[in-house]
């Protein structure tokens, strides 16, 4: 795989317009672009007819439905034919996803999030986590990847400081896909993610795929900003 192919760029935009501003921008750049709920509430699912047919580009589908397993299977059979990967929250029980999962297959693979970064020690007890579970969540993220690969997901999504254990456990092709990545170069006003990592240090732990937002759209030049995360991609795979 080449370095770029593992860079996710959120499409974390109001409307098409900005949408297809950062597509064009960017697609030389990033291996995939990732469609959430911000932009599918805007545009709804004509957008991801648009992003198969139009702009040409492969798509993520992360649009973290969380509802009863007949609901969700309804909802993501209607929009998912086209996209390369999608999301399912484990959190809502094996039984679920073990109800869902081959439905949805159908040529997208299918990651299980376990925590969701923004997420800190002290917002989980404050959930009502055990303090086993609270204090050290990538005990939480272990307890959840095994869920996902009991039901048959092909990987999924947690932390660049919780990878290497996912990879240890559940074998290095069990995909594991990192969000709140933030190079060292990079500020983010007011970020709300907690679990954060570097580029290298999640691609050194073993992640197949990162996801970069903010750090590269907030930049002066977003389309330097992913060039500088590729190569910092590319340092930490010869690293590994
Ligand atoms: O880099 P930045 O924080 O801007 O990236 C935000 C993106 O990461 C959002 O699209 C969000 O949905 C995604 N995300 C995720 N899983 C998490 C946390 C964030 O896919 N656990």
């Amino acid at each position: 795989m080449d370095p770029r192919d593992r860079l996710i760029f959120p499409l974390d935009v109001p409307n098409k317009d900005e949408a297809k501003r950062f597509i064009e921008l960017l697609k030389d750049t990033v291996g995939l672009f990732k469609v959430g709920l911000e932009l599918f509430m805007a545009e709804g699912p004509q957008f991801l007819q648009f992003m198969a047919d139009e702009a040409g580009v492969e798509y993520f589908l992360d649009l973290k439905f969380h509802d009863i397993p007949a609901t969700v299977l309804g909802a993501y059979a209607k929009i998912m034919k086209g996209a390369r990967l999608a999301t399912v929250h484990v959190d809502q029980g094996l039984r679920h996803l073990k109800a869902n999962i081959e439905g949805l297959k159908n040529g997208v693979k299918i990651l299980g999030i376990t925590v969701l970064t923004h997420l800190g020690p002290e917002d989980l007890e404050a959930m009502g986590f055990a303090p086993e579970y609270a204090r050290d969540p990538s005990r939480l993220v272990l307890l959840r990847a095994k869920l996902a690969k009991e039901a048959g997901c092909d990987g999924v999504v947690c932390a660049g400081s919780e990878a290497r254990a996912v990879k240890e456990h559940f074998g290095p092709d069990f995909l594991v896909v990192c969000p709140a990545i933030r190079p060292a170069w990079a500020t983010v006003p007011g970020d709300d993610q907690r679990r954060i990592t570097t580029p290298t240090e999640a691609i050194q732990a073993g992640a197949d795929y990162i996801v970069v937002g903010r750090p590269i759209r907030l930049a002066a030049n977003p389309r330097e900003a992913a060039a500088r995360v590729v190569e910092e991609i590319r340092r930490a795979l010869e690293s590994r």
